[in-house]
């Protein structure tokens, strides 16, 4: 899709359709107001005739409106104003897509960026519909034999705003586009499939990912398993044992930043297919399993999003990436390895994989001195227990980065909520054998997981973020959602504007 932002007067416009809100009960907006007058009352008329009350997702096509240049207009109800906050307009502006694809219409201007959309400003409301426009129209179809066609011939969007706002609606637009590739990327990696998406292919598409940028500063290095060995990586090795596919150890680089700036280092869980391993999980939906790398995803897709928009920052992104399944040489419950921080680990449950392969790649983030780590992973179950699939999982040993990715979450759509991690319960991860178990009981498990993690960050400022229930949507809209790339690049843009600032 190519967008535009349009300013000018709606009724002058000539475009194949013109695309305006109404607010429940029956109210237009400012731009269905301008074009109300230009057609002498016409839709003051269909609205007191009862066509369209406004109701969220209600949609009504006109042609031949009289006065105005627009080939045909799409009135789409947005709702009551006081309901009307991010929900509701994502919603407004799927609905208008899909309306759209119906008629036919190549280009279409859309103006339900004039709506009051609760906290929003002009670049909030662009940068949130160009996004939901790339949600709805975004399919992965690469693995069937016949590609759903509908007669999507929509290829050209103009959002139109007042030529105050075209400044911020134009930078809105930019943001929006970038994120969104970066969500495409993360998508198209979580939905294909563990036979298709192995380490070895992420390894590739790591490699894809900087071949396509050659004139950015971003390179990447991957680490084989002998490399690990040799490092000493034996939670990770643990866990790749008991696959037939070498696991890879990706490390991308972006030095958007000053010569010498600390970077960001983002650490993504890449397990390409979690079975369990011998601690194997019941069958029931193992297929979404092949999800367990959205956190690898995201990383390939913020550093994607931050090349794109050349963001004044140094980025270093790692990716272990491994399969966990029962092979013959897999670990086994009452295992104990040596990670490579030189801590033991009593492996009581090899299910509890994401763990030992992040702890490895924590240990190794400490070389780039990062200023801050985040660690991004599908990680547990008991997370969408606590949390539901709304939020991901903020867990932080450092307030002011805890809470800037509060704020990314806020601005960006992609929230987080805090979870305590307390001293209190690092108790439950207490072995007989080891130093640590690499599981710590029913009760809190999202909690004991980060408490097991924060053993391996005592020298970062460090986040995790628990992305189970968030990275996916279940049901029979199954697929990726792409986050929480959004919340990524968002507290990316912020920490730029921030530096700027001072
Ligand atoms: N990848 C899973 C976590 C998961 C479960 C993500 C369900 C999304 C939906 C992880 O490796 C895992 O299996 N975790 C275990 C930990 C337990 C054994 C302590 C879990 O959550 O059951
Ligand atoms: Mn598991
Ligand atoms: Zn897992």
């Amino acid at each position: 899709m190519e967008y535009r932002i349009q300013s000018g007067h709606p009724e002058k416009l000539s475009t194949e359709c013109l695309v305006v809100g109404v607010l429940e009960p029956r109210r237009l907006t400012p731009s269905a107001q301008r074009l109300d007058e230009a057609s002498g009352g016409f839709l003051t008329k269909l609205l007191q005739q009862g066509d369209l009350e406004g109701r969220t997702g209600q949609t009504l096509l006109l042609y031949n409106v009289p006065g105005i240049l627009a080939e045909r207009v799409l009135l789409v109800g947005a709702g009551k104003e006081q309901d009307l906050g991010d929900i509701q307009y994502r919603d407004a502006i799927a609905k208008t897509i899909n309306a759209l694809w119906d008629t036919g219409t190549t280009e279409a201007v859309i103006t339900l960026t004039d709506l009051p959309v609760r906290g929003r400003d002009a670049h909030g409301r662009v940068r949130m519909a160009t996004e939901a426009v790339e949600n709805t129209t975004y399919r992965f179809d690469q693995l069937k034999s016949k590609k759903e066609t509908p007669p999507r011939t929509l290829c050209n969007v103009a959002w139109s705003l007042p030529d105050d706002d075209l400044t911020v609606g134009t930078q809105a637009m930019r943001e929006a586009i970038a994120i969104s590739a970066g969500v495409r990327l993360a998508k198209d990696l979580a939905n294909l499939p563990g036979n298709f998406c192995t380490p070895t292919y992420l390894a590739e598409q790591a490699k894809a990912l900087v071949d396509a940028y050659p004139n950015q500063p971003l390179t990447l290095e991957v680490l084989e398993q002998e490399d690990m060995a040799r490092l000493g990586m034996g939670a990770l090795l643990a866990v790749a044992q008991g696959s037939r596919q070498p696991p890879k150890f990706i490390i991308l680089r972006y030095l958007g930043g000053q010569e010498g700036e600390k970077p960001v280092v983002l650490v993504g869980k890449g397990i390409t297919f979690d079975s369990g391993g011998i601690s194997l999980k019941s069958g029931d939906k193992m297929d979404e399993m092949k999800f367990d790398m959205s956190g690898a995803a995201a990383v390939l897709g913020s550093i994607k999003a931050a090349v794109e928009l050349s963001l004044a920052v140094n980025l270093v992104g790692i990716a272990p990436a491994t399969e966990n399944l029962p092979d013959g040489n897999a670990i086994k419950p009452g295992d104990i390895v040596t990670s490579f921080s030189g801590q033991t680990i009593e492996i009581i449950n090899t299910d509890a994989e994401g763990r030992l392969i992040l702890c490895d790649a924590l240990t190794y983030a400490e070389r780039f001195e990062p200023v801050v780590t985040i660690d991004i992973a599908t990680l547990t179950g008991a997370c969408v227990v606590a949390l539901g699939k709304h939020p991901s999982g903020l867990f932080a040993n450092h307030p002011p980065l805890a809470s800037d990715l509060l704020n990314a979450g806020r601005t960006s759509g992609d929230r987080v909520w805090e979870l305590p991690l307390w001293e209190e319960y690092q108790d439950q991860l207490k072995s007989n054998f080891a130093d640590m178990s690499n599981v710590g009981g029913r009760e809190g498990g999202a909690i004991t997981a980060a408490c097991f993690l924060s053993r391996y960050t005592k020298k970062l400022h460090w986040a995790h973020l628990d992305i189970a229930g968030t990275a996916w949507i279940g049901g029979d809209k199954k697929g990726a959602t792409g986050r929480p790339v959004p919340l990524l690049v968002q507290y990316l843009i912020d920490r730029c504007i921030h530096q700027s600032n001072e």
